[in-house]
């Protein structure tokens, strides 16, 4: 039986070197005056938020950048950001940098535009007053936030990632520059582009896949697996960072129309208990799940790759990310806490063999 689905595109996308030049032109297109600029201290410090301050106050729009978070946006963030923009009346926000840009820029959104807090709009669809709309520009090919109407926040008291969900939190806009890309450090082009590749071979399985998830795996697979390893190891190959770029995005739809599985699951945990960077944390797990799953998904991994995680291991190899999770500070003593907290993530109730917390420890007991 066919899963149901329901699919409306609500984002604009235009891909192109270059592309970044046409952002005060589109923000006029779509009637901003005063916007906030939620842009990472990363992209600030590559220029690119002075760029597009100049651009956007080109086409006469005010300009209020702001960069008060880090690589996990929590509450306390989103909370400051809004204190930041009230006072200024913004009509619109542009979301400049990488995936936590994005999801800081529609979190920001949910609270200034609709009150009270972000743990309020924790799951689908809560937000019941219009939200600004808004431009995305990633300047890393990763999480694909972009393309989804999905904020990741973390409670900064507990530290658990919550996906706070609406279709008005969808990006008006999504402007993909690969020129912007290839600035990025190599380590964050390793663990952003790793976690982009498990987005595709995580929504390829999900139980909520339907063919217009699987369209959107598909090509971001072909895609991101044939220009990854360019992209960690030439900093200046424009047409391989286009190839990731474009299909970290695609990825990102897949999520959009499908959700994701145990890696996620598995992922979270060791983010909230030792700070892993998530791509990190999925690298060291994504070959261990492929093989977990492998009996549950009936061969659909080998459309993908005839050796699927072995070629994933040579792709983390190849990026020069961690492979043991002994080697990443984990404790094995912290499995039942870790394996439980996994068991609990929203995410794991989509991976195609039912994720339980003895699984989970499997899973880390392989990664070990
Ligand atoms: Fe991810």
């Amino acid at each position: 039986m066919q899963a149901e689905l329901d699919y409306l595109p609500r984002t604009r996308v235009l891909y192109g070197a270059g592309k970044f030049r046409d952002l005060g032109r589109l923000a006029k297109e779509l009637g901003f005056h005063r916007s906030l600029l939620v842009a990472d201290q990363g992209v600030r410090a590559a220029g690119y938020v002075d760029a597009a301050v100049r651009q956007l106050e080109a086409e006469g729009i005010h300009v209020y950048p702001f960069h008060g978070f880090d690589a996990n946006p929590d509450t306390k963030m989103v909370d400051e950001g809004r204190a930041f923009a009230r006072p200024h009346h913004v009509d619109s926000i542009v979301g400049l940098g990488g995936g936590s840009s994005m999801d800081c820029a529609k979190g920001i959104n949910f609270v200034l535009t609709n009150g009270g807090n972000m743990k309020g709009y924790w799951g689908w669809g809560k937000a019941t007053k219009p939200m600004l709309p808004m431009i995305g520009v990633p300047t890393t090919a990763g999480t694909g936030s972009e393309a989804q109407t999905y904020a990741l926040i973390s409670d900064a008291e507990t530290h658990v990632k919550m996906a706070c969900g609406d279709p008005q939190a969808a990006f008006r806009i999504a402007l993909l520059d690969p020129e912007l890309c290839l600035t990025a450090p190599a380590a964050v082009k390793a663990t952003a582009g790793y976690d982009a590749l498990s987005h595709a071979v995580e929504t390829w399985v999900t139980t909520k896949r339907n063919p217009i998830s699987l369209s959107f795996a598909m090509q971001a697979w072909r895609l991101m697996e044939s220009s990854f390893e360019r992209v960690v190891t030439a900093a200046d190959d424009l047409e391989a960072m286009g190839k990731m770029l474009l299909g970290s995005h695609l990825a990102g739809m897949a999520i959009e129309n499908s959700m994701l599985g145990a890696t996620h699951a598995c992922a979270n945990p060791l983010t909230a208990r030792y700070g892993t960077t998530h791509g990190t944390a999925i690298a060291l797990l994504l070959a261990h799940v492929v093989r977990w799953n492998a009996a549950a998904v009936h061969g659909s991994y080998r459309e993908l790759h005839s050796s699927l995680p072995e070629r994933l291991e040579e792709l983390a190899l190849a990026a020069g990310l961690p492979r043991r999770l002994r080697d990443a500070g984990v404790e094995e003593s912290d499995f039942a806490q870790l394996s439980e907290a996994a068991s609990h993530q929203w995410t794991g109730r989509f991976n195609p063999r039912p994720l339980d917390a003895a699984g989970a420890r499997e899973v880390y007991e392989c990664a070990w």
